[in-house]
């Protein structure tokens, strides 16, 4: 029996079956900012093949049942799944940054007289960069801490404490999910021009890099980890 429904939730979909992101991203189907959609939603306004896609998703479920019990973010503790699985994307975030903030620099240098666009490229990856330097600082220093707090000794002050913060952070993740979406609109889905030499190409591998990580990234705490501090409470 299909366990994969078109009716159900895309964040609930990624948190029962983690393999779903990587087929969600082929598609580009966006399952961090827009996981409280539901499947048949984005396949309608996608205009994608249904079946196709459900028939990969109930595939991929059916191999993720046959595997003997291992630990997934869904099964985690809350501080476990802060320092197993969050907290490696916040290294990769902390590295790539730099790279593509320099890349961008680079290559504005080189083919901007001749690539105007490469000025609003150039200006949304400072952006990009400035915003995640800031949010990574919220989630390490204040809210993880904070959660991991409550998680220990619950109180109500505490939960208040916690609540508060995630408010701001969710709204940050969409302002960086509209960034990237914007990148890609501006770099006309990541296609390097006739022209472009193998810095941009490689400026824009990264920024994809950066993007699908991303994607991972704000669908654990989205989708798992706010969730589970909820279900504490
Ligand atoms: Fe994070
Ligand atoms: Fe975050």
């Amino acid at each position: 029996m299909n366990k994969i429904e078109k009716n159900q939730k895309i964040g609930e979909i990624v948190t029962l079956l983690p393999k779903a992101g990587i087929i969600f991203k082929k598609y580009q189907i966006d399952f961090c900012c827009g996981g409280h959609r539901l499947l048949s939603n984005a396949i309608e306004e996608q205009n994608l093949n249904e079946k196709e896609i459900l028939d990969q998703l109930n595939q991929a479920y059916f191999e993720f049942t046959q595997r003997p019990e291992e630990m997934t973010p869904s099964s985690a503790t809350i501080t476990e799944l802060i320092d197993l699985y969050i907290m490696p994307h916040h290294s990769f975030t902390k590295q790539i940054l730099p790279e593509i903030s320099a890349l961008a620099g680079t290559i504005l240098k080189v083919h901007g007289i001749h690539h105007k666009e490469l000025f609003t490229i150039h200006k949304l990856v400072k952006n990009l960069e400035t915003e995640l330097e800031q949010h990574l600082i919220k989630e390490e220093e204040f809210l993880f801490p904070a959660i991991k707090e409550y998680e220990k000794n619950p109180s109500d002050e505490q939960s208040n404490r916690v609540r508060e913060q995630i408010e701001e952070i969710e709204a940050e993740h969409d302002a960086a999910g509209d960034l990237l979406k914007e990148l890609r609109q501006r770099t006309n889905q990541y296609q390097v021009p006739q022209d472009g030499c193998s810095t941009y190409e490689k400026t824009f591998e990264k920024i994809k890099e950066l993007e699908s990580d991303l994607f991972d990234h704000i669908h654990l705490e989205n989708n798992i980890l706010f969730p589970k501090f909820e279900r504490q409470e």
